[in-house]
């Protein structure tokens, strides 16, 4: 059976070292579908998810990723790699915000709890090109890419990175000005 949804979020990572061991079809599938079942704006599902699978196809991301990025390394090394995409056409903006990317970003984050769920790593990559991203995998213009994450078993076992204590991020009623 799968993990608890508590145990899933308490123990994912980032992960920037896989083995070289095959990702099953099913598994990457069970992960787009639950991709798939995020929220969004007037339920208009914006995202797009490229998987890529391909050897020579994954090696095209790899120009577009500056070499200080540390997640570069896992974009090649990983078995598969997924561009995660929107069309912000099929979104709406309120406030001054653009709601393609808080749907997408839902639905990435639904994927990669789903990832550790099945064992498996992902790392949100942000860093990267987009305009040699787009031209390399011959996206089309009007498709945003949102993020990448490697994916695969992962060949590391982080600890947990630092997060601020809820007594610094949290109001109860009154926002507290110092
Ligand atoms: C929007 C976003 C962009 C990110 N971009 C990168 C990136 O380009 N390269 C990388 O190695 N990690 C990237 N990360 C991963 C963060 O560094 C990582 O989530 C953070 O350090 C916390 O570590 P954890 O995910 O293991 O808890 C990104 C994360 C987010 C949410």
């Amino acid at each position: 059976m799968y993990m608890d949804i508590f145990e899933v979020i308490d123990n994912r990572r980032s992960i920037r070292k896989y083995t070289d061991r095959p990702v099953e079809q099913e598994k990457i599938l069970r992960m787009l579908d639950a991709a798939r079942l995020a929220p969004s704006w007037k339920n208009m599902q914006c995202w797009r998810f490229l998987v890529l699978t391909d050897p020579e196809r994954k090696r095209l991301l790899l120009d577009a990723f500056p070499d200080g990025n540390p997640g570069k390394n896992a974009i090649s090394t990983a078995p598969v790699s997924i561009v995660v995409c929107a069309d912000p056409s099929e979104s709406g903006v309120e406030n001054g915000i653009e709601y393609y990317i808080a749907d997408t970003a839902i639905a990435f984050e639904h994927l990669c709890l789903a990832a550790q769920a099945l064992g498996l790593g992902t790392c949100w990559m942000g860093w990267y090109d987009e305009a040699m991203l787009k031209s390399a995998l011959g996206l089309p213009r009007h498709i945003r890419v949102i993020g990448i994450t490697p994916l695969g078993y992962p060949d590391q076992s982080p600890k947990q990175r630092p997060r601020k204590p809820l007594s610094d991020i949290v109001f109860f009623n009154e926002w507290i000005t110092e």
